[in-house]
């Protein structure tokens, strides 16, 4: 045996009120069938007017730490992955960090937008390694409702909200994570981003319209070349992969789970097919929340968790792309 990162505790949160793409039709010009064969989502969780994505993140957090048998009094930091914090600042990490209950201990919000759990979970195995904490909270939290533009059919029917947690151990124990690999390209800026705007300076932001309206400070819609965004993720994503499993001298056969991004059923399909791996052996929740960002790694790892459908020493991959665009991929062998 050997010290290394374990997951031991698992956790997810969606916000109770549903949008289905019928609803959504009656926002933009679209269709349930549009929706579900281009992007196999059938509806997405919208936050309530009244919860922040800290909410989301407490929830998912909470979760975690019972399914771990540990407290917030356990833990030694907290690292919340969100584009879509509660406010500028202070960090969302440190609102779960009060709603937990605990106090002292750091906490911090990392932004790497749909990439945000895996480049979280990197970081957070790095400083572990380094000696700096035993048990780490991380979460992938967001409001993605709170920053699109409701009236870009384009892209309103791709996202939703939620959030999904891990509480991470590193002890002398068999299998853990065993590494991550992380890029990056900002040449790529205009593709897939949203823009900050001061309230009321985007007509299209309408959030009233939805009744998803907030105090924040200040507002951002999200644009995106789908086309282009679609075949450069299938393409990295793919490279990703074969490297990740190349720096462990492991190959795609010995690969048990993917649980991938969930951005679109195309790109899941396309990504199995690149890996000659079946779709039973990936984790797909995109249908039932759509694309949730930084939450849709940890809530595609919650899913297949709680279906009792890891064993003890498979390999899983975990992975995702992002604006930016940042993408990665982090390798760990199940060991809960
Ligand atoms: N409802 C109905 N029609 C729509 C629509 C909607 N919600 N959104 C777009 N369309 C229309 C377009 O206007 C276009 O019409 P046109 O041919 O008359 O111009 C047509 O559908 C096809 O658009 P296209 O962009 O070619 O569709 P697509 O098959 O590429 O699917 C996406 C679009 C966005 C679903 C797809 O490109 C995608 O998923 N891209 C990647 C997104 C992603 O992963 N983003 C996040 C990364 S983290």
């Amino acid at each position: 045996m050997s010290f290394s990162t374990h997951i031991v505790g698992v956790g997810g949160y969606l916000p109770e009120r549903i949008m289905s793409n019928d609803e959504l039709a009656t926002i933009v010009d679209t269709s349930d069938d549009w929706i579900r064969e281009r992007t196999g989502i059938t509806q997405r969780h919208i936050i309530d007017k009244n919860q922040g994505t800290s909410d989301l993140a407490t929830q998912a957090a909470q979760q975690a730490l019972d399914d771990a048998g540990l407290t917030v009094h356990d833990i030694d930091a907290v690292i919340v992955a969100t584009t879509t914090p509660d406010m500028v600042f202070p960090s969302t990490a440190s609102m779960v960090q009060h709603k937990l209950g605990g106090k002292g201990f750091p906490c911090w919000d990392i932004q790497a937008v749909c990439s945000g759990f895996v480049y979280g979970l990197a970081q957070a195995d790095g400083m572990m390694k380094g000696g700096m904490f035993k048990r780490v909270l991380l979460i992938g939290a967001e409001s993605m409702s709170r920053i699109v533009d409701w009236s870009d059919r384009n892209t309103c029917v791709l996202f939703g909200d939620g959030a999904g947690a891990v509480v991470l151990e590193y002890k002398d124990a068999e299998h853990g994570i065993l590494g991550s690999v992380l890029h990056c390209d900002g040449s790529y800026r205009d593709l897939l981003m949203a823009q900050h705007a001061h309230p009321g300076a985007s007509p299209n932001n309408d959030r009233a319209r939805l009744d998803m309206n907030t105090d924040a400070a200040g507002v951002a819609a999200v644009s995106m070349k789908g086309n282009e965004v679609f075949r450069f993720a299938v393409t990295k994503l793919g490279e990703v992969v074969d490297e990740v499993l190349g720096k462990h001298d492991l190959c795609k056969e010995d690969l048990h789970w993917l649980v991938p991004h969930q951005a679109n059923i195309r790109i899941l399909n396309a990504t199995a097919k690149k890996l000659k791996m079946s779709t039973d052996q990936i984790s797909i929740t995109v249908a039932k929340h759509a694309n949730t960002s930084a939450a849709s790694v940890p809530l595609a790892l919650n899913d297949l968790y709680r279906k009792g459908n890891i064993q003890t020493g498979q390999l899983l991959l975990l992975e995702a792309f992002a604006g930016g665009f940042a993408w990665g991929a982090n390798l760990l062998r199940w060991s809960k």
